[in-house]
């Protein structure tokens, strides 16, 4: 088995190679962004086309925010149709038999049911700040479903709730909330400041997953012999906001206050995703909030030390 993970330098690509030397792959294909652009199709087609990997992974994305995403959309279309066309395409030329692409739950409407279901896909309107990136992500699910049909390979889709772990983005504007809050915390300890303020009620639920979980949910459904065109990869419950943020608080050992600011928006009052096509293939997640938290939190420890935290 050859294994490519495009995008094995992001914090789920690193996550597949953590999980890939424990499930004893030898022969892993790892480029880095600067090696191969695979908004380049030339470039992309011809890296398969030389390498022929048995098996091909994408994780790679332009990510980013709500600003950068409602802001730069021709960028998040753009770039993020390219990888998966480019990506997809030239698996198929260079003979590539199995190959697993990475959405996001953003491609469900905005007024989903919750849980939500795979079935809910293209039944209304997306939400628009992330509209741009989540039409990408449906058209690389859509490529696979396609390609599997018409031409018989196993190109398939997982698609993650909200991650967290080792390799995170702890940009102080553009991070996801977990990130964002261990930063906030950890500095306010240091800081010794009374108390830290979250933005809203704190009473909106959200579903979050460490992200060694995802990659082990990854490696489980490629050894599925026929798998679902796309499955939901989520923890399968929640917490709200606030409930995290004491859950931070506690890890982090910040002994101040948590006051909310009611006059931020809220946001939609819950998103989870329905994990029960997942849990019928035999996968569960093994990590639970607080132990995922504690481990997120000596790598950020780790990271920040060494001079390598990502905050770009
Ligand atoms: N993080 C989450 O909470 C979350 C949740 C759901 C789904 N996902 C999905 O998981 C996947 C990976 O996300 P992540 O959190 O690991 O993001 P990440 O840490 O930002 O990693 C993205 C990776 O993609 C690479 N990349 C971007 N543009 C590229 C290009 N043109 N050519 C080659 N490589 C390129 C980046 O390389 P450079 O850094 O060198 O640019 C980076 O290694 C994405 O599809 C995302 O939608 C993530």
């Amino acid at each position: 088995m050859k294994l490519l993970i495009l995008g094995s330098g992001g914090m789920v690509g690193s996550a597949l190679i953590r999980e890939a030397h424990k499930r004893g792959y030898k022969d892993i294909l790892q480029p880095s962004s600067r090696e191969l652009d695979l908004t380049n199709q030339k470039q992309t087609h011809e890296y398969l086309a030389s390498n022929t990997p048995t098996q091909v992974i994408v994780a790679a994305a332009k990510v980013g925010g709500i600003h950068a995403n409602s802001t730069y959309p021709a960028d998040f279309i753009y770039k993020n149709l390219m990888i998966a066309a480019n990506a997809i395409e030239g698996s198929y030329q260079a003979g590539i038999r199995e190959l697993l692409f990475l959405g996001s739950s953003c491609i469900y409407p905005k007024h989903a049911p919750q849980p939500m279901p795979e079935g809910c896909l293209l039944t209304s309107d997306l939400e628009p700040t992330n509209e741009a990136y989540a039409v990408a992500k449906i058209a690389g699910l859509k490529l696979c479903q396609y390609y599997s049909s018409q031409y018989g390979v196993k190109y398939h889709a997982a698609m993650p709730t909200n991650l967290y772990g080792p390799g995170d983005n702890y940009h102080t504007e553009n991070s996801h909330v977990i990130p964002a809050m261990l930063r906030r915390f950890h500095e306010a300890k240091l800081a010794g400041a009374s108390s830290v303020t979250i933005w809203g009620t704190g009473t909106p639920r959200r579903e979050f997953l460490y992200v060694d979980d995802l990659a082990s949910a990854c490696f489980h459904l490629m050894a599925v012999e026929s798998p679902p065109d796309w499955v939901n990869v989520g923890y399968g419950d929640d917490v709200t906001i606030l409930e995290l943020a004491e859950s931070v608080a506690k890890v982090v050992g910040y002994q101040g206050s948590i006051e909310t600011d009611t006059t931020k928006p809220d946001g939609t009052p819950r998103k989870l995703m329905d994990n029960s096509i997942l849990k019928s293939l035999h996968w569960s997640p093994t990590v639970p909030l607080d132990e995922g938290l504690a481990s997120a939190y000596q790598c950020y420890l780790k990271e920040e030390k060494g001079g390598n935290l990502r905050d770009k």
